[in-house]
């Protein structure tokens, strides 16, 4: 069966095309994502008004263009799968009344997918055989969350973020830098060549045993570094490199020390890590290195799966489809989106 997602819950527009065989294995035949970063890049974050103009534009020409890469056409689509939340309402929207549409006037089955799942499920793309249960590190602009993966469809939030998810903390603190956005990529960027260690960056664990993340104070130390009042911080001497690496590596350090932390507590032998965040090289090369010594596997998608991608929903929404009879969403042209949505 071929399955069209559809994604637009802040400022990448994307369709894929993707193909489902023995209920398992996922083949992409497109994965096509118009970015918005340039539009987004002088305000040093998405402005949701520009975001949502951009994706009534482009959504059409992106669900054409994955269309004609997969050398399909629309009546080929056995299912389509939409991002129904979380996200910003007036992007969500865009895709969600595009595919109802769509999926109405073809009375095609339709069901809406939770971003967060789609994130956590993108591994499936390319590990059709990984096992549960896995621990997931969710790492995004939105969201810094662990999971206890117990099946598709069953997940226990062990962990998530008091105040500013990883994502943001990068995207906030290249703004400070005046190093665009998004911030992540900027910051790995100017990180390179860095010595991690000149600048002291707190790591907050806030306490012994929790699972809990929190991104503000490292924000916080990295302002009072570059306003230089507070010793032992002094930008007399700033260097980039060095700043952009302590701060980076004051967030790897303790997004890995908490995923193992968790894959200890819940007995589970491996680790999944998935969103934008987790495209960065510095956690992947540590999780890699932690995970070897201690015996637990670490997956993690390529970098086009783990930013904001539709392949991903479509993998989602196969497995909500499956869960649910492979019927689709009861009156779906009913379905709202859900900004705040909850996994
Ligand atoms: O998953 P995603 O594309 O969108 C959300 O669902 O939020 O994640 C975007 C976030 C942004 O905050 C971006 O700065 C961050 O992921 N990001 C990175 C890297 N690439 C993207 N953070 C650190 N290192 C990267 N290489
Ligand atoms: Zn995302």
């Amino acid at each position: 069966m071929l399955i069209l997602g559809i994604e637009t819950s802040c400022d990448e527009t994307a369709a894929a095309v993707v193909e489902i065989n023995n209920g398992r294995t996922f083949q992409i035949k497109s994965n096509i994502i118009a970015s918005q970063h340039e539009i987004h890049n002088k305000y040093g974050g998405v402005v949701p008004e520009l975001a949502c103009r951009r994706h009534v534009e482009n959504i059409s020409p992106v669900i054409m263009e994955a269309l004609n890469k997969a050398g399909v056409t629309i009546n080929d689509i056995g299912l389509f799968a939409v991002t129904k939340g979380p996200g910003l309402i007036v992007a969500l929207l865009i895709g969600l009344s595009t595919a109802k549409a769509i999926a109405y006037a073809l009375k095609k089955p339709l069901v809406g997918v939770n971003h967060l799942e789609g994130h956590i499920l993108s591994i499936f793309l390319e590990k059709s055989d990984l096992s549960f249960p896995f621990v997931a590190l969710l790492v995004s602009g939105g969201h810094t969350e662990l999971y206890l993966v117990e099946d598709f469809g069953k997940y226990r939030i062990l962990g998530m973020s008091r105040d500013d998810a990883a994502g943001e903390a990068f995207d906030k603190a290249a703004k400070m830098l005046k190093l665009g956005y998004p911030g992540g990529p900027a910051i790995e960027k100017a990180a390179a060549g860095g010595n991690s260690r000149s600048i002291p960056f707190p790591r907050a664990y806030i306490a012994k045993d929790s699972l809990d993340f929190s991104f503000s104070g490292v924000k916080t130390a990295l302002k009072n570094y570059l306003n230089g009042f507070t010793p032992p911080y002094s930008t007399s001497t700033m260097y980039l490199p060095d700043v952009a690496a302590g701060f980076q590596e004051a967030i790897v350090e303790v997004l890995i020390n908490k995923a193992f932390f968790a894959a200890k507590r819940y007995n589970v032998k491996t680790i999944v890590m998935a969103g934008g965040v987790a495209s960065n090289k510095a956690l992947r090369t540590g999780m890699q290195e932690r995970g070897s010594r201690e015996g637990i596997a670490v997956f993690y998608p390529g970098p086009i799966l783990c930013t904001d991608n539709a392949a991903m929903i479509a993998c989602a929404g196969y497995h909500r489809f499956a869960a649910q009879g492979f019927s689709p969403d009861t009156n779906f042209y009913e379905m709202d989106a859900e900004a705040n949505m909850k996994l």
